[in-house]
């Protein structure tokens, strides 16, 4: 268990830092930003580039399209950053493990993350395994950098950090982990357009609707995530 006196720190490294903390300094994340219950660096790798112009890319090995970034660059960028930093090193990365809410309650009970965003049409692979880099994926879908795939990790792992989100995280987050999609919920007003609010809900019987909520949870998860039945969490 990480010291939770400290800080949980995060630090980026990225050829776009301006693009940090964006939507993470406001709301809640932004309040406890400024509480400093976590914390944030965001390093320009191209500080560490080649020569006069800081060159940080170049063309793939082998031929073919695009550039590839450097891995003596981005080492240099890493060590310069967290050499000897207890903290998980991640590439974010389509090529990843897809995220997981329980790998993210891990990273987020620890005491950070280091997190290095690709850009281009890739890192040079020696990299990766020459300074232990943990591949991570937002989803099936290719994004034009790592930069909003690792805001959206610091984000997931900042809300659960005690005190940010209350009581309002835990349950939630149970449930997710428990493999089933949340029920749907309501508020007032009690109709709405000709759309009325399922009687059990206002029918007092708290028997009834935890059993209504559950059915209900089921039955989403069955029409939109089947593959969340009946398998692991992951
Ligand atoms: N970089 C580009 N696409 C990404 C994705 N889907 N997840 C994480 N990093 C990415």
């Amino acid at each position: 268990m990480a010291d939770r006196t400290a800080p949980w720190r995060a630090t980026i490294l990225t050829l776009y830092p301006e693009m940090f903390p964006g939507p993470l300094g406001i709301s809640l994340s932004g309040d406890a930003l400024a509480r400093g219950t976590w914390a944030l660096e965001a390093r320009q790798i191209r500080e560490h580039g080649i020569g006069r112009h800081r060159s940080v890319d170049d063309t793939p090995a082998g031929g073919g399209a695009g550039m590839v970034l450097r891995c003596d660059v981005l080492a240099a960028a890493i060590d310069a950053a967290a050499a000897d930093d207890p903290r998980p090193r991640l590439l974010m990365s389509p090529r990843g493990k897809p995220l997981s809410q329980t790998r993210v309650r891990a990273l987020s009970a620890g005491p950070g993350a280091v997190i290095v965003c690709g850009r281009f049409e890739g890192v040079d692979e020696r990299v990766i395994a020459g300074r232990g880099l943990e591949e991570v994926s937002i989803g099936d879908y290719v994004l034009s950098g790592g930069e909003i795939a690792a805001l959206v990790l610091i984000d997931s792992c900042v809300r659960l950090l005690p005190g940010v989100m209350g009581k309002i995280a835990s349950g939630e987050e149970e449930s997710f982990e428990s493999g089933r999609l949340e029920y749907p919920h309501y508020t007032r007003p009690r109709e709405w357009e000709g759309r009325a609010i399922p009687d059990v809900l206002n029918s007092g019987n708290h028997g009834a609707i935890a059993r209504w909520r559950e059915t209900e949870s089921e039955r989403l998860t069955r029409e939109r995530r089947p593959d969340l039945l009946g398998s692991g969490k992951d």
